[in-house]
C-alpha cells in the first residue's frame, strides 16, 4: 500500500506545471518566437553583437565531425571583452564583483575600472616573470578577487591556462600541471573555509614536486599562514603584482585567433585519467555570454550570484566569463554557506539585492535539511530567477527553491550541461517556458538536442528513456581532449556515427520536454561533481594493505549521491574501524575530500564474473539495499550473498 501511495504521488509531481507569468513574459530578454529562429542566423548575430572582435570572422562554423570551428578567420581577446571595452564604454563605475570573504565584514567592491587596473597590474607583473603568449599556467586557488584577476590577465596575455579546485588533493594538481606541462604556477597561502584556514601552498608544494616543468610559483597571501617559499621558484604575488604600471596602454590586449585554445578543464572520465577538456576562445565566449544573458534574463542593472566555484566549469563560464562579457553585476563569497550561521547565503542576497541565484541542487537539499527558517530571517524578495544545475533536481527540492527562496513565483532554471559542452544546453527561458519541477525542458535555441535508442534512431516524445546526445556542434563545445584525441573519439564519437554522445540516460516527455536521468557510464555525481569510480578504486588500491577495490555510488538525500567503496585487504586481514578511517583518509589525499567514501564495506573476496570482472552491478545492489539482480554470470555465488551480511552487521560502524 505504502508503495502504491508512492507511486501516484511521484506521477503528481511529475504532473506539476508552471506557466510563465505574464509580467515575467512581458519584460523578458527571450521575445516569443524566439525558438523559431535559424540556427546559425541566430549564433552569427550573437557572435557579432555580443563580442567585439580585432578583426571580424569570416565563416560562421565548419564542421568535420567530430571537430568543429566557429567564428572563423576571427581576432579577439578574452579580456577585452570582459573588461576593457566595458571601461571604454563609460561602465568603469559599475560594479564587477561585490566580493564578500568569508570573515564576517570582509568585503571589497570592485568596479569595472577596479578590474582592470588590477588585471594589467597582474599581467605586467605575470610577464615580468616571463609569461608570455601560449605559456601555459596553473591556477590553484579559492575564491578571492585574485581568482578571476589571474584568469583575465592570462586571457589578456593570451597564456592558457588549467585552474585546479581548491578542494583538489596535491596528486591531482600534480598529474594536472605534469598532464599540461605547465611553467607556472599560481596560487594563495591558504583558503578561508568554515573559520579555518585551509592550506593550498604547502599542497601546491608536494604537487610542484610531481611537476618537473614548473618553474615558478606566485602566492598570494590571503590568510597569512605561515608557508615555505623555495629560493628561485616562488615568489609572493604582492612582490611581482603590487608595483607595476595600471595603465592598459602599458599591457595591450593580446589578438588572439577564434580557434585559440583559451583554457583546460580536467574532468573525471571511466578510465582512471582525467580528461583534459580544451575549450576555444570565440566560439566558448559567444556561447556562455548569449546563454547567461537569457536563461538568467540579465538587464543592466541585474545584480546576478552564481554560487558555484571557479574551479568548476560552472564558475569559468557563469562567475568569471558569461557575466563579464555581459558587463553585469556579480557577488562572489569566498566561504561555506554555514558560517558564522547557516543563514549566511540569504543573509548576502538580502544586503546586495541579488536578483538572481544559481547553485547546485546539492546545495538546496543542505538548506532544506537546515530548515525554512534561515532563509524566513531575510527579505529575498529582490530575487527574479533561481538556477540549478549539476545533477537532476528532486521535484521536492525545486519546489521548496520555489517556494522558500523564490517567493513562491521566481522561475527556476534547471539547466543541463557538461564540463564538454562549456554552456548550459537544455533548460528553460524564464517567461517564456512552462515549468516542470524536475525537468531541464528545451534545448536552448540553436542547440539539436536528442534521445536515442541503442541503435541510434531517436525515440520520439512520450516514448521512453535512451542516450542524450546533440546532433549538431554549438560554440562553446570543447575541442577535443588534450593529446588524447583516439580518447576523444572512443569517448564522444563512436556510440552514434552522427551525435555527439553525452552519457547521460533521459528521456523527451509527450510535451517535448527533456528530463535528464543520470550517469550510464561508471561515473558518480556527488554534490554535482563527477567522479570516476575507477579514480577511486586506483586511488584505494594504492594503498600498501589493499588487494581489491570496488566502488559504487548510492543514493543520498543530500549530495545525490555517495560513494560506497568494496575493499579487500591484502593478506586476508580483516578490516577495522580505524582501517576503515585510514582508507578514507587515503583517497582524501589521493584525489580529495569530495572523493571520500561515505563508507567502506571490507570483504574477503568480492564479485567476480568468470571472466573476473568485478561486478559492480551487484555491489550496487548491495549498496541501495534492493534485491540482487542476476548472479548467474558469478564465478562463485556465495560472495556477494557474504557481502551483504557484512554490509548489513557494518551498519552500526
Ligand atoms: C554531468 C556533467 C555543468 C556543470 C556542472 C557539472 C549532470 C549537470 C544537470 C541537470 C541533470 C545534470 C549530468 C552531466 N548534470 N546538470 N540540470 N540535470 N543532470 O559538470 O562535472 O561536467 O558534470 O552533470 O550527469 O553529464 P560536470
Amino acid at each position: 500500500m505504502a508503495e502504491e501511495n508512492q507511486n501516484i504521488a511521484a506521477l503528481m509531481v511529475e504532473e506539476r506545471q508552471y506557466p510563465p507569468d505574464p509580467e515575467f513574459t512581458a519584460q523578458a530578454n527571450a521575445k516569443p518566437g524566439f525558438y523559431e529562429q535559424d540556427p546559425d542566423a541566430f549564433w552569427e548575430k550573437e557572435g557579432r553583437d555580443r563580442l567585439s572582435w580585432f578583426t571580424d570572422f569570416t565563416t560562421l562554423k565548419e564542421w568535420d565531425r567530430p571537430y568543429a570551428r566557429w567564428y572563423l578567420g576571427g581576432k579577439l581577446n578574452a579580456c577585452y571583452n570582459c573588461v576593457d571595452r566595458h571601461v571604454e564604454n563609460g561602465l568603469g563605475d559599475k560594479v564587477a564583483y561585490h566580493w564578500e570573504g568569508e570573515p564576517v565584514g570582509d568585503k571589497l567592491t570592485i568596479t569595472y575600472a577596479d578590474l582592470q587596473s588590477r588585471v594589467v597590474r597582474a599581467a605586467n607583473g605575470f610577464k615580468s616573470l616571463g609569461i608570455g603568449k601560449g605559456t601555459k599556467v596553473a591556477v590553484y586557488m579559492g575564491m578571492i578577487p585574485e581568482a578571476p584577476v589571474t584568469l583575465l590577465a592570462l586571457a589578456r596575455i593570451g597564456a592558457p591556462f588549467t585552474f585546479v579546485f581548491g578542494g583538489f588533493s596535491a596528486n591531482a594538481l600534480g598529474s594536472r600541471m605534469a598532464e599540461m606541462e605547465c611553467e607556472y604556477l599560481v596560487t594563495q597561502d591558504a583558503a578561508n573555509r568554515r573559520g579555518k584556514a585551509g592550506p593550498l601552498k604547502p599542497v601546491a608544494d608536494q604537487a610542484m614536486d610531481m611537476a618537473p616543468t614548473v618553474k615558478t610559483c606566485v602566492t598570494v597571501r590571503r590568510t597569512g599562514t605561515e608557508v615555505e617559499l623555495k629560493e628561485g621558484r616562488d615568489r609572493w604575488w604582492h612582490d611581482v603584482v603590487d608595483g607595476q604600471d595600471d595603465d592598459p596602454a602599458s599591457c595591450p590586449c593580446e589578438p588572439m585567433d577564434s580557434e585559440d585554445m583559451f583554457f583546460l578543464m580536467f574532468s573525471s572520465g571511466t578510465t582512471g585519467k582525467p580528461k583534459g577538456i580544451v575549450h576555444s576562445t570565440a566560439g566558448y565566449l559567444a556561447g556562455v555570454s548569449t546563454t547567461h544573458y537569457y536563461v538568467f534574463d540579465i538587464k543592466p542593472d541585474t545584480v546576478y550570484w552564481c554560487a558555484a566555484d571557479i574551479g568548476w566549469i560552472t564558475g569559468h563560464s557563469y562567475i568569471v566569463f558569461g557575466p563579464l562579457v555581459n558587463a553585469t553585476t556579480s557577488v562572489m563569497y569566498e566561504g561555506t554557506p554555514d558560517f558564522p550561521d547557516k543563514d549566511r547565503w540569504w543573509d548576502i542576497i538580502e544586503r546586495y539585492q541579488v536578483n538572481v541565484l544559481y547553485t547546485a541542487p546539492t546545495s538546496i537539499r543542505t538548506h532544506m535539511k537546515w530548515g525554512d527558517q534561515y532563509a524566513a530571517r531575510h527579505d529575498l524578495s529582490s530575487l527574479k530567477v533561481l538556477g540549478s544545475v549539476g545533477e537532476p533536481i528532486n521535484p521536492e527540492a525545486w519546489v521548496w527553491y520555489r517556494e522558500h527562496i523564490g517567493g513562491g513565483k521566481a522561475p527556476v532554471v534547471d539547466t543541463w550541461w557538461q564540463t564538454e559542452n562549456g554552456m548550459i544546453l537544455v533548460t528553460p527561458l524564464p517567461g517564456i517556458t512552462t515549468l516542470k519541477p524536475g525537468s531541464a525542458t528545451r534545448a536552448f535555441p540553436g542547440v539539436q538536442a536528442a534521445v536515442y535508442d541503442e541503435s541510434g534512431r531517436e525515440i520520439p516524445p512520450g516514448e521512453g528513456a535512451g542516450y542524450m546526445v546533440v546532433k549538431e556542434p554549438w560554440p562553446a563545445m570543447f575541442r577535443g581532449l588534450y593529446n588524447d584525441d583516439q580518447r576523444f573519439k572512443d569517448t564522444y564519437w563512436s556510440t552514434f556515427p552522427d551525435a555527439y554522445l553525452a552519457g547521460d540516460g533521459a528521456r523527451v516527455d509527450e510535451d517535448g520536454d527533456f528530463w535528464l536521468m543520470g550517469r550510464i557510464d561508471d561515473v558518480m555525481n556527488v554534490s554535482g561533481h563527477r567522479l570516476s569510480t575507477i579514480e577511486i578504486e586506483s586511488a584505494l588500491v594504492n594503498h600498501p594493505d589493499v588487494a581489491q577495490a570496488a566502488v559504487v555510488s548510492r543514493s543520498d538525500a543530500t549530495t545525490g549521491q555517495a560513494i560506497v567503496a568494496y575493499v579487500t585487504l591484502k593478506d586476508g586481514a580483516r578490516g577495522t574501524t580505524e582501517k576503515l578511517a585510514e582508507l578514507r583518509e587515503h583517497v582524501g589525499t589521493m584525489i580529495g575530500p569530495i572523493a571520500k567514501p561515505a563508507n567502506v564495506v571490507f570483504a574477503a573476496e568480492l564479485p567476480m564474473t568468470r571472466s573476473g570482472k568485478i561486478m559492480r552491478r551487484l555491489l550496487k545492489d548491495v549498496a541501495e539495499n534492493r534485491a540482487l539482480g542476476d548472479t548467474t554470470t558469478l564465478a562463485d555465488p556465495t560472495v556477494v550473498e557474504e557481502i551483504k551480511a557484512r554490509a548489513e552487521a557494518g551498519k552500526e560502524d
